[in-house]
């Protein structure tokens, strides 16, 4: 590695990077062109689907909790008032909808105690299965079941979620020892567990593959969220927040790089058809969301399409919540799905990626 001057150290550690992250977000220049993968599926309509469509449920659990939609709030955010404003109006929706959310890394609360309010939406989300989150990186820091515990008792939270995210480290020129990383998750595992806190091991949007899965699962985690690639590209994100002409070529050399999330959760499913499965990374509408589920997701999360939402206002993000709600809801009742269990099994997704198809009028 060359040697690093003062402005290639990483913008993420300051407090401040928490606003640039959600300013350089709510632009489309974040965008994988790669595509997550859903766009090389169809549905087969069924007309006639014997079913009406008031009777479709899509009602579910997770960790124990019910949600009474598959659709989760990816962990984006937290720690500065602005972010606390989004985290409150995004929790609001949670509760509303009765969905499960997340929050952004809490590493500079965990730091710093001062930040711990700026995380809190518990007032606002009494009931919702709510996420902690930390990086996997920690671990190799000495991080462990004493900083997991105070992650989860800073928002009250049901489980926690460890992110994975060696590129985006690396490329930022963050904290990337990630040897043996595997044995300190299953210690994590094994003390939360004697806690009663499912553990879920997610990437931030390159992708778990099936060699991931099954060491992660060996390991102990109590679920997976795949979180690939094909909508935000976090090296681009980091090339676009970058403060050295060098970093930014360094996120931007690796924009593309992961694993589309359509073949995430193929990946994840081949490894386990019983872990619990969250898919994040591109779903943009409730057709994705539907096809996630039919590949073989139990949930499936939205950030970015969330954060926009989010940012015009209470009425702009229920408006959009109940879009994509309608939108699973329609699809499963074009297939003759009525539950969540039915769209899961369904055969009515064919892969048509060898078919033309016309350009766009
Ligand atoms: C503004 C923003 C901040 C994020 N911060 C985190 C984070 O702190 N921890 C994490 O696990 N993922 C984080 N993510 C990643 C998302 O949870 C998600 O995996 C990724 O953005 C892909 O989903 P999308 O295509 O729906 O945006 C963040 C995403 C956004 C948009």
């Amino acid at each position: 590695m060359a040697d690093l001057d003062a402005t290639d150290a990483p913008a993420t550690r300051d407090p401040a990077s928490k606003t640039q992250h959600i300013d350089v977000c709510l632009t489309p220049a974040v965008e994988y062109r790669k595509r997550p993968g859903f766009e090389r599926y169809d549905f087969v309509n069924q007309a006639l689907p014997e079913l009406a469509l008031d009777d479709v449920e899509l009602a579910t659990s997770l960790c124990g909790k019910e949600l009474r939609a598959p659709l989760m709030i990816a962990p984006m955010t937290g720690g500065v008032a602005r972010a606390h404003e989004l985290n409150l109006r995004l929790a609001r929706a949670a509760q509303h909808f009765g969905l499960a959310m997340g929050v952004g890394s809490q590493r500079v609360a965990l730091e710093d105690a001062e930040r711990a309010p700026f995380f809190r939406v518990r007032t606002v989300a009494p009931d919702i299965l709510l996420f902690a989150n930390f990086g996997a990186a920690q671990l190799a820091r000495g991080w462990g079941v004493e900083h997991a515990c105070r992650a989860v008792d800073m928002i009250e939270a049901d489980a926690l979620y460890l992110h994975f995210n060696p590129v985006q480290e690396a490329a930022q020129g963050g904290d990337v020892d990630f040897s043996d990383v595997a044995a300190r998750v299953r210690e994590l595992c094994t003390g939360m567990r004697a806690r009663g806190v499912p553990v879920f091991a997610r990437e931030v949007g390159f992708g778990i593959s099936a060699d991931a899965a099954r060491v992660l699962i060996e390991a102990g985690v109590s679920g997976i969220d795949c979180a690939g690639a094909g909508g935000t590209s976090w090296a681009k994100v980091e090339a676009l927040c970058a403060k050295s002409e060098r970093r930014r070529r360094m996120g931007a050399a690796f924009g593309e790089w992961g694993i589309p999330t359509a073949d995430a959760i193929r990946a994840v499913r081949s490894v386990s058809q019983r872990i619990p499965l969250i898919a994040t990374g591109g779903l943009r509408s409730g057709l994705d969301l539907a096809k996630a589920i039919a590949l073989g997701a139990d949930v499936g999360a939205m950030a970015r399409p969330m954060l926009v939402a989010a940012n015009g206002g209470d009425e702009q993000l229920a408006g959009f919540v109940a879009d994509v709600l309608d939108e699973l809801r329609i699809a499963m009742f074009a297939v003759g799905a009525a539950d969540l269990d039915a769209l899961r099994g369904t055969r009515q997704l064919r892969d048509v990626s060898h078919c033309d198809v016309l350009p766009a009028r």
